[in-house]
């Protein structure tokens, strides 16, 4: 297929897969989706288009970008009955645990949702998930802080209606500030999928057992809220605090103790399986963070101990010989934190963009007809047989 190598289709048992869906070049820094490169799609696209494209091939025309978009407000309601859930959960509950937990219980209240593999109103059943699970984002934040929640506006598009839920409050005339949108519309692009990645082979491996694509997406969720993973932008603005608390703005203790073997520390936001090369994001981001805290006039002194950080890692033997370089979780939570979103949302962000690149794997390994469920094999290294005394 183009010159691919044909792998093993079951994708668990060699370890690698075939996908149509997202090209990495490690080596170059590429990343495309569907074959466009993602520079191009976070300037010139919105995330819905991005979506579609994900899951259909294609970008939408115009027609089907306003079908897909009226869905996608049509649908943005949660059953009423899944209000009590959120009244159920405690305050303290990160909002990952809340948005898993929403997902797979979305299940329930959608049940012909379930068979996302049938073709026929794909888009019906995708803008439908798509809309839940932000709705269900929003409402779990805020759930997190206390407040009541915000319903969806029919007369805003994804990402305003999603700040929309998250900020306004009965007692302020929020307007959303432009400048926040487009800068979320941009992170939700970079985000919205990555190849073979860990959440993604976990939503694909639970899907090849015949669960419904709700359940595979909480799955995903879940391994997503890693900090090796998705948690990364979290831990990224935690490190950075601590530097400053800690070490009184010295990097080069952090530094230390991320080369040093018996420590575990890692650098957050630092290194990848697969970029051995700057994470084309990580640049697209770092741009866009000080771009969108100028445009909001705020300074945030974890800017400059981030770029400080950066440039110690990029002149250090020990990550130059390792080809360990800022990944897309470096400088995301800093954009995140200068547009209001509190730390513990960070990760919600981010599985909020994956879910259309989730979808699209997870179709195409459903729709594949050698797909067969995924059952890696081991080496046994341990006891030989041995009687019970
Ligand atoms: C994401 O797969 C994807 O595509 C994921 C993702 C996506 O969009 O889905 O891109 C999103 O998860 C980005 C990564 C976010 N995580 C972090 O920023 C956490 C910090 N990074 C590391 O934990 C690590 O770099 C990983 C987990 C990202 C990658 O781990 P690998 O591929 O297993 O790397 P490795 O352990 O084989 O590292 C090779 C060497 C080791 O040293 P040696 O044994 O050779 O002496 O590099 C060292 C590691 O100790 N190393 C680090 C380091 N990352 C690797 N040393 C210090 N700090 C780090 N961050």
């Amino acid at each position: 297929k183009t010159g691919m190598i044909t792998y093993d289709p079951g994708f668990v048992n060699t370890g690698c897969c075939q996908s149509d869906v997202t090209y990495i070049d490690g080596e170059k820094g590429i990343l495309r989706y569907r074959g466009y490169d993602i520079n191009d799609l976070a300037e010139k696209c919105e995330f819905v288009d991005v979506a579609y494209l994900l899951v259909h091939g294609k970008l939408p025309s115009r027609e089907q970008h306003d079908e897909f978009s009226t869905n996608m407000n049509y649908h943005s309601l949660l059953h009423e009955d899944m209000r009590h859930f959120f009244d159920a959960y405690p305050d303290h509950a990160h909002p990952m645990a809340t948005l898993s937990a929403m997902a797979v219980s979305l299940s329930t209240f959608y049940p012909e949702l379930e068979d996302a593999t049938l073709q026929e109103n794909i888009d019906y059943k995708v803008t439908r998930l798509l809309s839940k699970m932000r709705t269900a984002a929003a409402f779990a934040y805020k759930k997190s802080i206390g407040h009541p929640i915000v319903y969806p506006r029919p007369d805003l598009k994804y990402c305003e209606n999603f700040i929309n839920m998250m900020f306004r409050t009965p007692v302020n005339s929020y307007e959303v500030d432009p400048v926040v949108a487009k800068a979320l519309n941009k992170l939700l692009i970079l985000h919205a999928d990555h190849e073979q990645n860990c959440s993604a082979s976990v939503v694909k491996m639970v899907g090849s057992a015949g669960a419904n694509l709700y359940a595979s997406i909480s799955a995903g969720i879940c391994a997503l809220w890693g900090p090796l993973h998705g948690g990364a932008n979290q831990h990224v603005i935690e490190m950075l605090e601590r530097i400053i608390t800690e070490d009184k703005g010295d990097v080069k203790r952090v530094v230390a103790r991320a080369k040093d073997k018996n420590d575990p520390f890692r650098l957050m936001g630092v290194g990848h399986r697969v970029y051995k090369s700057y994470d084309p994001r990580a640049k697209v981001a770092k741009t866009m963070c000080k771009d969108v805290l100028e445009a909001l006039g705020v300074s945030d002194p974890l800017v400059d101990l981030a770029q400080e950080l950066e440039d110690a890692v990029l002149a250090d033997d020990y990550f130059v010989e390792r080809n360990l370089y800022p990944n897309i979780d470096f400088y995301t939570g800093l954009t995140y934190r200068a547009m209001g979103i509190p730390t513990d949302m960070f990760t919600v962000m981010f599985a909020i963009g994956r879910i259309p690149g989730w979808i699209a794997q997870w179709l195409e390994m459903r729709e594949d007809p050698h797909g067969r469920i995924g059952r890696p094999r081991q080496i046994y290294t341990g006891h030989t047989q041995r009687p019970v005394e």
